[in-house]
């Protein structure tokens, strides 16, 4: 079977990557990716020279670069995105850009090239915001209701994809999951961004009161419910994928960090609130455990402090990522 993963050099796609290699070393896997601030192919070191494995450098945008990527291809899993919901706020058009015309530029060679399976990697915040007295969780029934320019790109992005299954029977699947940790995630989120600046016995910065909520799912989880999917998962449908954690606020999560890391807890900065700030993400994964017999089999505290470990020891990986551009967005994130 012939892959083609698009944005297989950020953080999920790299994980799903290697992930796949491993688990199905007779596949062919073609990584597209334009390479933007967060792409990185350090990621995937250890595959690079597999004759199975190959990258091409191009844009979702680019409807000539797809259509060639898409030649002879069976399954077409969709990573490439713009992520970083505080991006999305500053600076929108290339969201829209990125998450709803390039996807939409693959839909077209997708299904010009009949492709048999194009699985779209979206997010729970597609569903908008839970209340923190809310009982209820996030399901394939809920509305949708994003808040920010990047949900409302990732729900353009699903309404697009649905659309090609009614409209020209092109065999999808969706999945929309929580927030992801483990290896290689981007230093601007949340969980790298906090373990990485203790490291540099810098603040973790907490916006607001801290008391937000996240379901935090790692990301080998995440890597085999899309395997799931891919396997047993229905043609046309969705499945929601969450992770083990108990609604666990910001600032616990910053708190576990500092203990692992043997610090205190004037290592935290409650900073500027980001503006439209989700309350709530919480996700009813029944139905995928149901039907496909996935759940997640990585609990939160100890594969936080693992992934703790995994920045200890990857020190030049994290640091590099941290030079350039990073300075400059972090100067007018935290600065300011
Ligand atoms: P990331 O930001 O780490 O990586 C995105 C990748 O896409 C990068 O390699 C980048 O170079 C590539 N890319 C961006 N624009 C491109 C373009 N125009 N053409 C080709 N490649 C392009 O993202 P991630 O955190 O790995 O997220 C991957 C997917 O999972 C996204 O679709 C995201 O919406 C979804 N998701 C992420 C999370 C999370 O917690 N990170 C949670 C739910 C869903
Ligand atoms: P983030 O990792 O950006 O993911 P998302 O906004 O897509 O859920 O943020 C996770 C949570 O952490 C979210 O409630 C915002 C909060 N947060 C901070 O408190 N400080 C920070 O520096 C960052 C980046 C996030």
């Amino acid at each position: 079977m012939k892959l083609l993963v698009t944005g297989g050099a950020g953080f999920i796609g790299s994980n799903f990557i290697l992930y796949w290699m491993k688990e199905h070393p007779q596949d062919v896997i073609v990584n597209f990716d334009k390479l933007t601030y967060a792409g990185n192919l350090e990621n995937l070191k250890e595959v690079e020279k597999n004759p199975k494995y190959s990258f091409v450098q191009g844009d979702i945008c680019d409807p000539v670069s797809v259509d060639k990527a898409m030649k002879e291809v069976d399954v077409v899993v969709h990573f490439a995105a713009e992520t970083h919901v505080d991006r999305s706020i500053t600076g929108p058009a290339v969201f829209v850009m990125t998450n709803v015309v390039g996807t939409q530029v693959l839909l077209d060679a997708a299904v010009k090239n009949a492709v048999k399976r194009f699985h779209h990697v979206s997010t729970d915040e597609v569903f908008g915001s839970l209340e923190l007295t809310d009982t209820s969780k996030f399901s394939e029934r809920t509305n949708y209701s994003p808040r920010s320019p990047y949900s409302a790109s990732k729900a353009g992005s699903d309404h697009l994809v649905r659309s090609y299954f009614t409209t020209y029977g092109l065999p999808i699947t969706i999945t929309n999951c929580s927030n992801n940790f483990g290896p290689y995630m981007f230093p601007e989120k949340l969980i790298a961004l906090a373990i990485t600046n203790v490291l540099e016995d810098k603040k973790i910065p907490i916006y607001g009161d801290g008391l937000y909520v996240r379901d935090w799912l790692y990301v080998e989880d995440h890597a085999r419910a899309i395997d799931a999917v891919l396997q047993k998962g229905k043609v046309g449908e969705t499945y929601l994928v969450g992770g083990m954690t108990d609604l666990i606020p910001n600032v616990e999560i910053a708190k576990k960090i500092l203990k692992i890391l043997g610090k205190d807890e004037s290592n935290i900065e409650f900073v500027k609130d980001r503006p439209g700030h989700d309350r709530k993400y919480d996700v009813d994964w029944s139905k995928i455990k149901r039907e496909l017999g996935w759940e997640p089999e990585h609990g939160f505290d100890e594969y936080l402090e693992k992934t703790v470990e995994w920045y200890k020891t990857h020190e030049q990986w994290w640091k590099r990522v941290k030079s350039g551009e990073y300075e400059d967005y972090y100067k007018k994130q935290y600065e300011s």
